[in-house]
């Protein structure tokens, strides 16, 4: 199975963001982190950022977009309406995680649910059979740039676990401090999309960070 690449614009140029997305129209996915400086000590960016990057992003693209913000069933519907083609919500943001599930089904969207490092990955159990898309964090989620941390690889395991269990198609997504070290034992723990930031939008430009985490993915099956 071929993992898919989720670069997060949170680490990109923003002047040239045009410029940036075009870089990285070979990657499956486009993950936008959106943080309130609620649920998150930091403020990213919204709505007109993400409508922004639907418009410059290949057709087909995914557009993936993680809400770092308190309660996000308040603006579900806004963010399906400005571009995002998936919405991945914090278990830890709200009470409501059933609900906030099926409003983005409701919406003709791919639902995902993310765990924070410190999270049980029981508190998933629920609404495991309901998800498209399950994200484990692997840093703390805020910034980029961060080191990886490694007992996500055992938690990615668990979960794949489970989703295997219950027959589940639902991707499985790592978000945080991916590079091309780490890349492939990500794979083999059974994650199937990986987000990174800094290491795709580096000093020699994103499609060479691209390639790099590519290449890394497939050196070994060659
Ligand atoms: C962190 C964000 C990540 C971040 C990843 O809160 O959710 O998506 O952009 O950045 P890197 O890959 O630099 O750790
Ligand atoms: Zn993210």
């Amino acid at each position: 199975m071929s993992v898919k690449l989720a670069p997060s614009i949170l680490a990109c140029d923003f002047t040239r963001l045009g410029e940036e997305i075009a870089a990285i129209a070979s990657a499956e996915y486009v993950h936008v982190d959106v943080m309130d400086g609620l649920f998150v000590p930091n403020i990213s960016f919204g709505l007109p950022i993400l409508a922004a990057t639907k418009r410059a992003a290949k057709a087909g693209q995914f557009i993936d977009v993680h809400l770092m913000i308190e309660r996000p069933e308040r603006y579900l519907a806004d963010f399906a309406a400005a571009g995002a083609d998936g919405l991945t919500v914090h278990v830890e943001a709200t009470p409501h995680l059933h609900r906030a599930v099926q409003m983005t089904k409701a919406l003709g969207k791919r639902a995902g649910v993310v765990v924070n490092p410190g999270t049980s990955l029981e508190t998933l159990r629920p609404v495991l059979s309901d998800m498209d898309l399950v994200l484990i964090m692997s840093v703390n989620p805020g910034f980029g740039g961060q080191a990886f941390l490694p007992e996500a690889l055992g938690r990615v395991r668990t979960v794949r676990g489970w989703l295997d269990e219950i027959g589940s198609a639902a991707e499985l997504q790592v978000d945080g401090g991916v590079t091309a070290e780490n890349a492939q034992a990500l794979a083999d723990a059974g994650a199937s999309v990986l987000v990174a930031g800094s290491s795709v939008f580096g000093a020699d430009g994103a499609a060479a960070g691209l390639s790099r985490l590519r290449t890394a993915l497939t050196e070994r099956a060659i």
